[in-house]
């Protein structure tokens, strides 16, 4: 293991806005408290590039970093405290493991970003916007609250196209061509991820959806 990623899986577990599920309860978490914020997700946060954005963008909400790597997450926690963000948090834990954290009707949006493509067939259930995972995100949202996908995938994109519509979710936004298109919101085209930097580079265009699911 790098010494650099050791020291992060140290360092993560006493950052104060780090969580770590194991041994709490849903009302153990500042975005269970009865907190009356809309709550803003981004899963697969990696090292949360997003969800910093999103925290100085929205002020009046509470973002929530997604990550099942805590070694990531640690260079998201730091900088949010760097940057003085009370109301972003990180927590660490599987996607699919999010309704046992996360409130019923409590979020307002769902950040996917650059999520592992899982290309192959017997990995169709390990996408972000399979439909278990769908499901699990309408319980999750308000009524009328919007998943937003980014994504430099041809494949994951057009999946998540025909698996949402198929769903009964509704497709508001698509592009595949983010930087290309009309006003998108400013969490889309304002923040550039280490992942989607490396697709810029590679001449990849970074495709773009958002869509409503109940
Ligand atoms: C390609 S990286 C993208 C990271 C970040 N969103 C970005 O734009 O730079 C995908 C991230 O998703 C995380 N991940 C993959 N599957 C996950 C899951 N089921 N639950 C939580 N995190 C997951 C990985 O650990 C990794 O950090």
């Amino acid at each position: 293991m790098a010494k650099t990623k050791h020291i992060k899986y140290e360092r993560v577990q006493h950052l104060p806005n780090v969580f770590f599920p194991e041994g709490n309860t849903l009302v153990d978490f500042p975005w269970q408290t009865g907190d009356t914020r809309g709550i803003i997700l981004e899963l697969g946060c990696g090292k949360g590039e997003h969800a910093l954005a999103l925290a100085a963008l929205y002020p009046n909400c509470l973002v929530v970093g997604v990550d099942i790597k805590s070694h990531r997450l640690c260079s998201g926690g730091d900088e949010a405290m760097a940057r003085d963000l009370d109301n972003l948090y990180f927590l660490r834990t599987h996607a699919a493991a999010l309704a046992a954290w996360v409130a019923p009707g409590s979020v307002r949006e769902i950040w996917i970003t650059f999520p592992d493509p899982h290309p192959k067939q017997r990995e169709i259930k390990h996408r972000l916007s399979a439909p278990d995972f769908l499901a699990m995100y309408a319980t999750l949202l308000r009524p009328g609250g919007v998943v937003h996908l980014k994504t430099d995938s041809d494949s994951f994109y057009g999946y998540t196209l025909g698996v949402v519509t198929d769903w009964g979710g509704a497709i508001k936004t698509r592009t595949r061509d983010l930087y290309r298109a009309g006003a998108l919101p400013a969490g889309a085209v304002g923040v550039c991820s280490a992942f989607e930097q490396k697709a810029r580079a590679g001449n990849r265009t970074i495709k773009y959806l958002k869509f409503t699911l109940n």
